[in-house]
């Protein structure tokens, strides 16, 4: 692939100097936020496609009896999100952003509050046109209240600097919101429980349709199997477009194992392009569409 003279100063920014793709079996990584992906297996780059991500559940739907199974993963996820469905779920779905804030900060659903030292709700334009949903806080993030706000923090910056995006300034169409998935750090940086994810996603899910952001990159094997309801690993799920909740979906892999794994940039940039691309060729937001009017109606599709 031959770059131009922006392209190359964008790559420099990402701290690309070569761009020689070169593809290493990356062992799997405790990271700051103990990130784990899978390498992606060498591929010619796909086109972009569009898929829907399987069906979720309504919200407001009592949750089916089930008959004795296996306990899978997904299905302590369904187990959590049933029980938050009949708690607070739906309270969540109508908040304003000073109420979300709020629950966010009071929230007591999980042992994660035993050892957080701050919440860390998001940061960011209300109305940015991008999203970035990461994992979960690290020891940074946790002490700050801000997510990525530790090494891994700088490079997304350096990543969003790259395409011309901003979590601080800017007008709202180059400028981010960055959220986790889960909003208080796990003990030790461990990985998140599928319960503990489930318990948070209502948060996300009603930020996001505060924002109405008009793409979504995901970032890490947990947001974006949690997003997508799919146990897919990131170099499978990457390359195409995704949806979530109606809003276009890039996958990519988390910039703390990108500082592990250096090769794995390259692909983080064509991921950046793709959505880059997929915005450039999405129809504009409703921009008389007041954020928060509506109630939660969730479900990927
Ligand atoms: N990693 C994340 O996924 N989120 C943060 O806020 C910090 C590190």
């Amino acid at each position: 692939m031959s770059w131009n003279e922006r392209q190359r100063a964008m790559l420099e920014a990402m701290g690309l100097k070569l761009w020689t793709p070169v593809v290493v079996e990356a062992p799997l990584i405790e990271s700051d936020v103990a990130v784990a992906e899978a390498p992606a297996p060498p591929a010619p780059p796909a086109p972009p496609r569009v898929v829907a991500a399987p069906a979720r559940p309504p919200i407001a739907a009592p949750a089916p009896a089930r008959a004795v199974a296996p306990v899978t993963a997904a299905a302590a996820v369904d187990a959590a999100l049933a029980q938050a469905r009949g708690v607070a779920r739906e309270t969540i779905a109508r908040l304003d952003w000073p109420g979300l804030r709020d629950e966010v900060a009071a929230c007591r659903a999980c042992s994660l509050c035993e050892s957080r030292k701050n919440t860390v709700f998001g940061v960011g334009n209300e109305r940015a046109h991008w999203m970035v949903v990461g994992e979960a806080p690290g020891e940074q993030e946790d002490l700050q209240g801000e997510p990525f706000v530790g090494a891994a923090g700088k490079l997304l910056d350096s990543m969003l600097r790259a395409v011309g995006l901003s979590r601080g300034e800017g007008t709202p169409e180059r400028q981010v919101y960055i959220a986790n998935t889960l909003k208080c750090r796990p003990p030790r940086n461990r990985n998140p429980d599928p319960s503990e994810l489930a318990q948070c996603e209502p948060f996300l899910q009603r930020q996001i349709e505060l924002i109405q952001p008009r793409i979504i990159l995901a970032m890490g094997r947990f947001a974006v199997q949690q997003l997508l309801r799919s146990q897919e690993p990131i170099g499978k799920l990457r390359g195409r477009v995704h949806r979530y909740q109606g809003v276009p979906l890039v996958v990519t892999y988390h910039p703390a194992y990108l500082l592990r794994n250096l090769p794995d940039k390259a692909r983080a940039w064509e991921d950046l392009c793709l959505a880059l691309k997929t915005l450039e060729e999405s129809p504009p937001r409703d921009e008389s569409a007041a954020p928060g009017a509506t109630p939660s109606t969730a479900g990927t599709d």
